[in-house]
């Protein structure tokens, strides 16, 4: 049995830079991993099978942490399966990438229960295969996404900073955020690169403008935080996830006890330098 912790991450900026031949979005990213985790269990079984705390998780094969499983098994040619058990906190579809951080931790936890030995390289390369930010979830900390989001760089970490993370209930598809991005298009100047702190990076993201053309709560949400005293305020991925800097914990502990009483998917976090950690390995 083996037990791991998977960290949800926020886009600090993500900049689109345009379509690609492949369906797909050129991107260009920094994101961050935050406190803000799932609970992963892994027991060797006799087939590949998923269990969820939560109902709004499908366990079929759209399920993120099956498909890297199979993924794994395939490339591996291991003939065992695992029992996933999913003791999920990150909401599902809110841009904080729940579903890629569940098949990152099953990558390595199914790496290590298996003694297969694959370098995190290659676990990165048969995470490409599950979803374009399990790549970045299985690095973690800080890091630079480009290409479709799985060409991954490490930054340096950034120092400890608070963020209010809340999620409003609606439903957001990745898909239909990046299809309609193309009829809002404008080309901006903007700079993705190293930062020496959170404070200094221009935080923005291109898919804000599509998600708040259509859900103008969330453009709302993010005015909200920064008048309740957030340094700064962004939309996360595709949404509709949407975080604050706060300038301190306390600050950030007023703010999160105030929204949360209208948005009770609300969360104090701060910036963590991994992506997964193994809890429990026997
Ligand atoms: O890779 P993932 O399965 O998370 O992406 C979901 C959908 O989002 C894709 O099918 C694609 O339509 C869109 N997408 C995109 N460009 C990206 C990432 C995702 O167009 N860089």
């Amino acid at each position: 049995m083996i037990e791991l912790q998977a960290f949800a991450k926020i886009n600090l900026c993500l900049q689109v830079i345009g379509k690609r031949e492949d369906g797909y979005h050129e991107i260009d990213s920094i994101m961050q991993s935050i406190s803000l985790f799932d609970r992963i269990r892994l027991l060797v079984d006799e087939e590949i099978k998923v269990v969820s705390t939560n109902p709004q998780v499908p366990t079929d094969e759209r399920n993120t942490a099956r498909k890297a499983a199979e993924v794994f098994t395939e490339k591996t040619g291991i003939a065992r399966g695992v029992r996933i058990e999913l003791a999920k906190m990150i909401p599902v579809s809110a841009g904080l990438a729940g579903g890629s951080a569940d098949a990152a931790a099953v990558l390595i936890g199914m790496n290590k229960m298996f003694g297969t030995k694959l370098s995190e390289a290659e676990l990165m390369r048969l995470g490409e295969e599950v979803g374009s930010d399990v790549p970045f979830c299985i690095a973690g900390g800080t890091g630079r996404a480009q290409g479709r989001g799985e060409l991954v760089s490490k930054l340096a970490a950034l120092p400890k900073s608070w963020f209010v993370v809340v999620t409003p209930q609606l439903l957001v598809a990745t898909m239909w955020v990046y299809q309609n991005f193309d009829r809002f298009w404008v080309k901006e100047e903007r700079k993705v690169g190293e930062h020496k702190s959170i404070a200094s990076i221009q935080m923005f993201n291109d898919l804000e403008k599509v998600v708040f053309w259509k859900h103008k709560q969330v453009e709302k949400l993010k005015q909200q935080l920064i008048q309740m005293g957030c340094l700064q305020a962004l939309m996360t991925g595709s949404g509709p996830s949407v975080f604050g800097l706060v300038p301190n914990k306390k600050i950030g502990e007023q703010i999160f006890e105030e929204i949360r009483l209208t948005y009770p998917q609300s969360f104090l976090v701060e910036n963590v330098k991994f992506g997964i950690t193994i809890l429990q390995n026997y």
